[in-house]
C-alpha cells in the first residue's frame, strides 16, 4: 500500500508516472494564498464530519478524531506554527495531510462523500458570507460618521454645482446626506447577495453528488446556510455570488471614489471649503509648504483595481464549461483583494470623517458667486404670475446685467431689477438671500435644514434597527 500522500507529496500518485516539475507545482498551488480560508475549511469539515457520523457513514470514534485533530490544526495555525508545503498544492490538501498526521485513519476517512470541488466552493462561499458581514458593520460606521457630520452643518450653505459651475445654494448636510443614501444603497445590495451566498454546496461531491447516505439539510443547518445548492453541477462551478458581490463592492467603491473627488477638491487651496486632520495627509518630500490629500485620493485609485477585479472575475467565468474547471482557483485573489480593499477604505473613511473640518465662510463665500440664487428669483416671479418661460428669460437677462456690472444679483436696487419685470417688488430681497433659498426647499428629499435634520432622524432610526 502506498502513503495517501505520498513523499512528494501528492494525493494522487498512485496514478502517476513521474513528478511535475518544480515550476509547475508553483503554477498550479494555491496554497500561499487559499490558506487565509483555512479556518473555514475546518468549519466545513467538522460539519461535514459531524454528518458522517450521525449518518452512519464513520464512526463516532472517527468523529473525535477528527474534532481533536482539528482543534490541534486551528490551534497550530493561529500561533504560526503551522507548515505549509507547496508540495500540497492547497489549504485543503495541507489540512487534510496534517490531520493524517495527527489522527490517522480517521483523517484519511474525512473526504468521504466530498470533494474539493464542493469543498473549496463551500469555503468560498463561508469567507464571502463573513466578509459581507464585515462589511456592513463599516459601512454603518461611514454612515452614522457622516450623519454626525451633516448634523453639525446643517445649516452651513455652500454652492451645489452641476456641470461644475455654481448652481444654487444647498446646505453642507444635504450633501453629504447624499453619500448617506448612497452608501445604504450598496448595504442594501450586499444584504441581498447574501442570501444566494448563503446556499451549501457540500454533497456536490465532485460534480454529480455521492453515492453516500448524506444529509446535506444537516451540514446546511450546521454551518447557517439558509438552503443547499440544488443542482450539483452548479454547485461546484459557478462564482456568480462572488462575482455579485464583487459588484457591489464595485459600485461601493464608486461611491467612495467620487467622494473622495469632492474632498480633493474642496481641500485644494483655490477652493478651501475643508481641511482633512493631518493623519489623512502626507506632506512632499522636496515642497515644504504641501499638505496633500492621499487618503482620498489613494482610495480613488484603489478603485480602480477593484473595478479591475470585477472584469477578471467576468472573463474567468465567461468560457467554462460545466462543471468545474481549474480556472476557478483564480477567483480567490482578485476576490480577496476586493474585500480587503473596501475594509480598509471604509474602516479609514469613518475615521476621517470625523477628521473633516468644515470651513463656512469659504463655502458662503462661493455660494455667493455665480448667482446661485436664480433660480429662487425665477420660482419668485412664477408665484406672481409670470410663466415659467418667461421668468426665466427675465432672470437670464438680470444675470446677463450683473455680469456686466460685476456684481450679484442681490445687490441690484429694487429699481434697477424692476427693469427686468414690473412684478419684483421689495419682498424679492428675502428670496434672493442663501438662508432664503435653501430654507424655501422645504419638502422630503429637499435641502432645507429642516429637512435636513428629519432625514437625519430617519437614517439615525434606520441604523438603530
Ligand atoms: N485549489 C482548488 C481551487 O481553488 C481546489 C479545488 C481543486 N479541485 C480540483 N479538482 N483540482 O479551486
Amino acid at each position: 500500500m502506498t502513503d495517501q500522500f505520498s513523499k512528494k507529496g501528492e494525493a494522487w500518485s498512485a496514478r502517476f508516472s513521474e513528478p511535475v516539475s518544480d515550476l509547475v507545482k508553483r503554477y498550479t498551488a494555491s496554497v500561499f494564498f487559499d490558506k487565509r480560508l483555512a479556518m473555514f475549511d475546518i468549519q466545513g469539515s467538522l460539519a461535514h464530519a459531524d454528518m458522517l457520523a450521525a449518518q452512519g457513514i464513520i464512526s463516532a470514534q472517527d468523529l473525535a478524531d477528527i474534532e481533536r485533530g482539528m482543534a490541534q490544526i486551528r490551534a497550530e495555525i493561529e500561533a504560526g506554527q503551522f507548515e505549509w508545503l507547496l508540495d500540497l498544492e492547497d489549504v485543503h490538501l495541507n489540512i487534510e495531510k496534517r490531520l493524517t498526521e495527527l489522527v490517522g485513519d480517521a483523517g484519511k476517512r474525512l473526504h468521504t462523500g466530498r470533494s474539493r470541488n464542493d469543498q473549496v466552493a463551500t469555503d468560498i462561499r463561508l469567507y464571502v458570507r463573513a466578509a459581507i458581514d464585515d462589511i456592513l458593520v463599516q459601512l454603518k460606521a461611514l454612515r452614522s460618521a457622516l450623519v454626525d457630520l451633516a448634523e453639525r452643518h446643517a445649516d452651513t450653505i455652500l454652492p451645489g454645482f452641476t456641470h461644475l459651475q455654481v448652481a444654487q445654494p444647498i446646505t453642507f448636510g444635504h450633501h453629504m446626506l447624499a453619500y448617506v443614501e448612497m452608501f445604504g444603497r450598496d448595504a442594501e445590495r450586499l444584504l441581498d447577495a447574501r442570501r444566494r451566498v448563503n446556499r451549501l454546496p457540500l454533497g456536490a461531491a465532485a460534480l454529480a453528488g455521492t453515492t453516500f447516505p448524506i444529509d446535506r439539510e444537516r451540514v446546511a443547518r450546521t454551518l447557517g446556510f439558509e438552503d443547499v445548492c440544488h443542482n450539483s453541477l452548479d454547485a461546484v462551478s459557478d462564482r456568480d455570488f462572488a462575482i455579485e458581490v464583487t459588484a457591489a463592492c464595485s459600485l461601493l467603491m464608486m461611491h467612495v471614489s467620487r467622494m473622495s473627488e469632492e474632498l480633493i477638491l474642496w481641500m485644494s487651496p483655490r477652493v478651501g471649503f475643508i481641511d482633512i486632520a493631518d493623519r489623512f495627509c502626507t506632506g512632499s518630500s522636496i515642497m515644504p509648504q504641501k499638505k496633500n490629500p492621499d487618503v482620498p485620493e489613494l482610495a480613488r485609485g484603489k478603485t480602480g483595481r477593484v473595478f479591475g477585479h470585477l472584469t477578471g472575475l467576468l472573463t474567468l467565468m465567461k468560457g467554462q464549461p460545466l462543471a468545474y474547471n481549474k480556472d476557478n482557483q483564480e477567483d480567490k485573489e482578485p476576490l480577496f483583494d476586493t474585500i480587503d480593499t473596501v475594509i480598509d477604505t471604509l474602516r479609514i473613511f469613518a475615521d476621517m470623517a470625523t477628521g473633516i473640518s468644515v470651513k463656512p465662510a469659504a463655502m458662503r463665500a462661493a455660494a455667493l458667486q455665480g448667482y446661485a440664487t436664480a433660480t429662487d428669483l425665477a420660482d419668485y416671479l412664477v408665484k406672481k404670475g409670470l410663466p415659467f418661460r418667461d421668468a426665466h428669460e427675465a432672470v437670464a437677462r438680470a444675470v446677463r446685467a450683473c455680469d456686466s456690472a460685476g456684481c450679484d444679483l442681490a445687490e441690484l436696487p429694487l429699481e434697477r431689477l424692476r427693469e427686468f419685470s414690473d412684478l419684483i417688488g421689495e419682498d424679492v430681497y428675502a428670496v434672493l438671500t442663501l438662508e432664503g433659498s435653501v430654507a424655501a426647499r422645504d419638502h422630503v428629499g429637499g435641502t432645507a435644514p429642516n429637512q435636513v435634520r428629519a432625514a437625519i432622524a430617519r437614517v439615525r432610526a434606520q441604523l438603530a434597527g
